[in-house]
């Protein structure tokens, strides 16, 4: 696995020859990426003897871009790991900025980047740095850490970086590029949709709901990883498009039926993460709707067509993946969401105010025919991995049940019901 540590200036910096070593440990080639101010924490001699590799820190160096530029050096990752990384560096990641070589290899990258912050306890928590922490995250970042300790300027708080050993272990994990289920699918497509829904009232109010297309999204990116053509249809989010992913926005519930049916014919496999609007208002007003003198208003709803039980019902249609969002009963209602909409596999979550929406953290347990396994809280982002692991295995088995004429176990729901 070829990694490129980028390191900037935080006290933290002292543990880079430390963390080097465990990364080389686990069979990993490290070039080191270092920002001016690093320097003042760590020599590029004692950097330069554990990887074995010249220091690359400088954009403008005409003999080290020469030999690879920052371009074929971001073409080169793997992994691009930041460790430590500075509020300073988190604010240039969010924006977008890249003044020097190491942002810049982050926009230039396709490689998954893991970003270990490292700072003051109270510059941690500080709403500008969350902030910057969240807009990275959505941009499909992973963030390790940092871990609540003692501090190097005396505090004790969350702040300090997470040790080298456990960084080493998460980016060197086959499942954190995607390599566990690289290839995995590839050839097929994976046809998913995200979001919420907005059912307009009038021109200026909708109904809509929680959804923030973390979970959607981040299915979207692992099916990419695992080598699929991935078609993904949005309702309304403040997320940036995934990589590589062919990407539809629509609105409304009547929009993502027409824009996923117009998709289906093309795909090996359907996974609705969307949160769809179960109705929508009767009758849309031209203008908008007046407060008048009485004190209470009804409005009509009218039921809105299940894109995922239409999809589930197409005669040679697509392995079909449902998601159960849930705020009591979980596994009885998730059971019968799989067999009413006859899917193949349905992942059921608790959600609420403060589960399951809009946060970058989930618990799930998937379901098929016969079968369950749960998980326990994790980032949607690993889970949508190994949610995408499940669904892989799933689907050859019954392309293989399909291909020898043995009557799977989803074959048999499909017939108990009716299909
Ligand atoms: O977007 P996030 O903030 O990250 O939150 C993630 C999530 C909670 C939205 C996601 O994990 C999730 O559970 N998505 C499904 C939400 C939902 O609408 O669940 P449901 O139980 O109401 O619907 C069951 C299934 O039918 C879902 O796969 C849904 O996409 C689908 N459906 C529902 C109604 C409809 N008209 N058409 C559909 O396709």
């Amino acid at each position: 696995m070829n990694i490129v540590l980028g390191i900037s200036g935080g006290i933290a910096a002292y543990k880079t020859p430390e963390l080097v070593r465990r990364l080389r440990e686990r069979g990993a080639d490290v070039q080191i990426v270092m920002t001016d101010s690093a320097r003042e924490f760590v020599t590029e001699t004692a950097l330069q003897a554990v990887s074995g590799r010249p220091i690359r820190s400088n954009l403008w160096d005409k003999e080290a871009e020469a030999s690879m530029s920052h371009i074929e050096l971001a073409r080169w990752a793997d992994v691009v790991l930041i460790a430590p990384a500075t509020a300073e560096l988190l604010s240039r990641l969010a924006g977008g900025s890249a003044p020097d070589l190491l942002t810049t290899l982050c926009l230039a990258t396709e490689a998954p980047i893991a970003v270990a912050p490292a700072m003051n306890r109270v510059m941690w928590s500080n709403p500008a740095v969350q902030a910057n922490r969240d807009t990275i995250v959505d941009r499909g970042m992973t963030i390790i850490g940092p871990e609540a300790g003692s501090q190097a300027c005396g505090e004790t708080g969350a702040g300090r970086m997470t040790e080298p050993d456990a960084i080493a272990a998460i980016v060197c994990d086959p499942r954190f590029t995607g390599e566990a289920a690289a290839g995995r699918l590839a050839g097929k497509t994976v046809l998913i949709t995200a979001g919420p829904t907005r059912e307009p009232i009038d021109p200026v109010r909708y109904i809509t709901n929680r959804s923030s297309g973390k979970m959607g999204y981040a299915m979207a990116r692992a099916a990419r990883a695992a080598g699929a053509r991935v078609v993904l249809v949005s309702g309304p989010v403040s997320l940036a498009a995934p990589r590589g992913v062919e990407m539809h926005s629509v609105e409304t519930a009547r929009e993502m039926y027409e824009a996923t049916h117009e998709h289906v014919a093309d795909a090996d496999i359907f996974i609705a993460a969307a949160a769809v609007a179960d109705y929508r208002p009767a009758q849309f007003a031209d203008h908008k709707i007046k407060k008048s003198s009485a004190d209470s208003v009804s409005m009509a709803l009218v039921k809105t067509d299940d894109i995922l039980a239409s999809v589930a019902a197409l005669e040679s249609g697509p392995f079909c993946v449902g998601f159960a969002a849930e705020t009591q009963n979980v596994r009885d209602n998730a059971l019968k969401k799989l067999e009413g909409k006859r899917l193949d596999m349905i992942i059921a979550n608790r959600v609420g105010a403060s589960e399951g929406f809009d946060l970058d953290e989930n618990t799930v347990c998937v379901y098929w025919p016969g079968e369950h396994r749960s998980f326990p809280t994790a980032a949607k982002t690993d889970l949508a991995r190994d949610l995408v692991g499940i669904i892989a295995d799933r689907y050859a088995v019954t392309q293989r049940d399909e291909a020898g004429g043995v009557s799977g176990s989803v074959v048999s729901l499909r017939g108990n019901n009716g299909s």
